[in-house]
């Protein structure tokens, strides 16, 4: 498959078009140059090309099969071939390890407004903070939360993330990543999966950009089962696109490897770019999905049907049916149902809710949750539509015909873990310190008719 890329950039060698192959989860085979994949076997004494071969695992060696994850690179020079790892300075606001010392425990509905650029140049690494998270990167159980706000392209450097899976779903701006296995665009309305341990590089050919990323401890995104709905419907695996085989063979002098691992940056030095990988095959890979190619699912005659229904991938926990990490989307949809209240009903939850939105209103709330803004709903935290947007939907009745929701794309991450909050998120001045007066005018509708009830007592 191949799509157009508009080069505005003289800085980037982005081609105009980028290669993909389809599936989620195949075994993979791409090569830039014909010849340079070894054919039955992995890892023969001399490589074509006098290629060297290297794995990355993304599951232990023993998993059961259906869950094991690798590739095999083919690469110029190994990863191994760099200086040692020091500390970077700063290390940032990046948070792997979710506890008293490092973060808060707060029931309270959470809401953010979206951030503006950066005051000064800031490339995706240092625009890189964490907002909750639960859990342990060390002890591979947990997620982090993060949001993304930079305006600068890295220049001669990649970030390799040894903590988790990154699950980025922009919201302003594109992304050109590069990768191991290859180059990627990925533009607002379209999510990246880059998995733990892959180097890559961001470059934004719109310059300020954000938002938000989903990180999996310990575990990786599935696609969900299906259930009753049957073999097809929501996300399918033809619509997930993986990057094809492209090199770099120039030299890169002061070349930097930005390592987080623990929650903490690393730098390490190298006179060559990681982007070095001739041919691979495998099935551990970035990929990327457009959602606009979901196939939602809704009920069709009566209430409104809990948000699972409209699961894109899931990071599962060892218990059968509780994710660790589920990605929800809200998209464009008709709402059918008669007699019915269609917003989101009111909610309390054991699991927990993260939202976003990408673009377009949230149906549940008529003001103050707009693009680039963020939501947090813990566990069993009350929530639910504000109070203009039970008013109007009451007031226009029941059964008002078909309605389509237009021209949106809310998300929501939710996680079986509680997460605690990153101070910075609860000090920060995009905090909506008001948000909990969007349900403070609810007023009580409740009537009855005292001699009814007492009638009926006898
Ligand atoms: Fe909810």
């Amino acid at each position: 498959m191949e799509e157009s890329v508009r080069s505005q950039n003289l800085d980037s060698d982005f081609p105009v078009n980028l290669r993909y192959e389809s599936g989620f989860g195949n075994h993979f085979s791409s090569e830039a140059l014909r010849g340079a994949l070894p054919q039955c076997q992995n890892n023969p004494l001399v490589c074509p090309y006098g290629l060297y071969a290297e794995q990355i695992s993304g599951s232990s060696f023993t998993a059961p099969r259906k869950l094991n994850q690798r590739s095999w690179f083919y690469r110029i020079k190994p990863s191994v071939t760099h200086e040692p790892f020091k500390p970077r300075e700063p290390s940032g606001h990046l948070i792997s390890e979710f506890n008293q010392a490092t973060s808060c425990a707060t029931p309270t509905q959470l809401r953010w407004k979206p951030t503006e650029a950066p005051e000064r140049p800031t490339d995706f690494i240092d625009g890189l903070y964490t907002f909750c998270g639960a859990g342990s990167s060390f002890l591979r159980h947990g997620y982090a939360i993060h949001m993304y706000n930079a305006d600068r392209s890295m220049d001669n450097c990649a970030f390799c993330n040894a903590d988790g899976d990154f699950l980025i779903v922009p919201q302003k701006g594109r992304l050109w990543i590069t990768t191991e296995c290859g180059r990627m665009q990925v533009s607002p309305g379209e999510i990246v999966v880059l998995p733990q341990g892959f180097r890559f590089s961001v470059y934004l050919p719109d310059g300020p950009s954000r938002g938000y990323i989903a990180e999996v401890f310990g575990t990786h995104f599935q696609l969900p089962d299906l259930g009753p709905i049957g073999a097809n419907g929501l996300a399918a695996s033809r619509d997930f696109l993986v990057p094809t085989a492209w090199f770099d063979q120039s030299l890169r002098p002061g070349y930097t490897i930005v390592q987080k691992f623990g929650g903490e940056l690393f730098t390490a030095k190298q006179d060559f770019s990681p982007f070095n990988v001739v041919a691979w095959h495998g099935n551990y890979v970035p990929y990327k999905y457009d959602l606009s190619k979901f196939c939602p699912f809704n009920t069709v005659l009566v209430d409104h049907g809990d948000p699972s229904v409209n699961t894109v991938l899931t990071a599962p926990s060892e218990k059968p049916g509780v994710a660790l990490l589920d990605f929800v989307i809200f998209p464009p949809r008709w709402l059918v149902a008669e007699n019915t209240f269609r917003p989101p009903y009111y909610h309390r939850n054991c699991m927990s809710e993260f939202m976003g939105l990408i673009y377009g209103a949230y149906e549940a709330k008529a003001d103050g949750f707009v693009p680039g803004g963020a939501s947090l709903h813990s566990c069993m935290t009350p929530h639910g539509p504000d109070t203009k947007t039970f008013e109007a939907t009451v007031a226009v009745g029941g059964d008002s015909g078909p309605s389509r929701i237009k021209d949106t794309m809310a998300f929501m991450f939710e996680s079986c873990l509680i997460p605690r909050v990153c101070p910075w998120a609860l000090e920060s001045p995009y905090l909506d310190r008001d948000y909990y007066q969007c349900w403070i005018g609810l007023r009580s509708h409740f009537s009855y008719e005292e001699k009814t009830a007492t009638d009926g007592e006898h």
